[in-house]
């Protein structure tokens, strides 16, 4: 099954006086284990999706199905169980709660999740703090924490509730470029061992390099289609093609 689907996905942003359109009926589907990137300036329209294939905002027109649900049929509660369930989110700013240790902020997510045993809620953090290289600073607070720390902690926490998709919004750009590229390397191997999907955005062209598809926007359009390594994905509908056209 793919993963998303969009289809003419549309978004305009009415505010007082003018209507932005911050997507034009763009088109594009993600295969699972992708490791995938919506690439463009600022203001071309990445927060905008990223935002929609998460369930935290709705379209104006066009179809978007995630993990086999329509997502613009979901009423706000249903949405939010949804995005629980499916969705782990990694920000550029971390977003981690500061009065939490590393470890607590990992565990956060499934404090919620009442059928989970203790046992295996803790088991579940330790893997995945040691899986970033963070069990060591397990019991210190964001603040005593560097950006690329913080990045390793929120991307545990993103993977801790076993997501189908994990969706990064800029999740480097408030770091240094060996910082932001050791980040990238470290969610693709997360990929790799846990087998989420991951969507990022980026502006930063030093990372796009370790995107496996990389669809570019500008003016809330999907300019372009573009395939690197990983030759598997999705050649069997004739998708390889370096440079096709959406
Ligand atoms: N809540 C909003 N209300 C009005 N306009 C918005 C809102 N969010 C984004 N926009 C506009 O939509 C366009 C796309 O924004 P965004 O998706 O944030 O782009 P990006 O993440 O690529 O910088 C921009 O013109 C932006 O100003
Ligand atoms: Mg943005």
């Amino acid at each position: 099954m793919i993963l998303v689907v969009a289809e003419s996905l549309s978004k305009t942003y009415a505010t007082d006086s003018i209507e932005v359109k911050a997507l034009r009926e763009v088109s594009f589907d993600v295969e699972p284990g992708s490791f995938l990137a919506f690439v463009g300036p600022s203001g071309s329209g990445k927060t905008t999706l990223l935002n929609l294939i998460g369930c935290l905002d709705k379209p104006t027109g066009g179809a978007l199905t995630v993990a086999g649900v329509d997502v613009v049929q979901l009423g706000r509660r249903q949405a939010a169980e949804f995005r629980g369930q499916t969705v782990g989110f990694i920000f550029q700013s971390f977003n981690l709660i500061p009065v939490l240790t590393a470890f607590e902020n990992v565990e956060y997510p499934l404090v919620m999740v009442q059928e989970l045993p203790l046992a295996e809620r803790r088991n579940r953090v330790f893997k995945l703090l040691k899986a970033v290289g963070m069990l060591e600073q397990k019991n210190q607070l964001p603040e005593q924490l560097s950006g690329g720390q913080k990045q390793r902690v929120a991307i545990a926490r993103a993977l801790v509730t076993q997501p189908k998709l994990v969706l990064a919004d800029e999740p480097t750009a408030n770091l240094d470029h060996e910082t932001a590229y050791m980040i990238l390397r470290l969610m693709k191997q997360m990929r790799d061992n846990f087998g989420s999907t991951f969507i990022f955005s980026t502006h930063d062209t030093r990372i796009i390099e370790e995107a496996e598809i990389i669809y570019t926007l500008e003016d809330g359009r999907l300019l372009q289609r573009e395939e690197r390594g990983k030759a598997n994905v999705q050649s069997s509908e004739n998708r390889g093609s370096k440079l096709a056209a959406v």
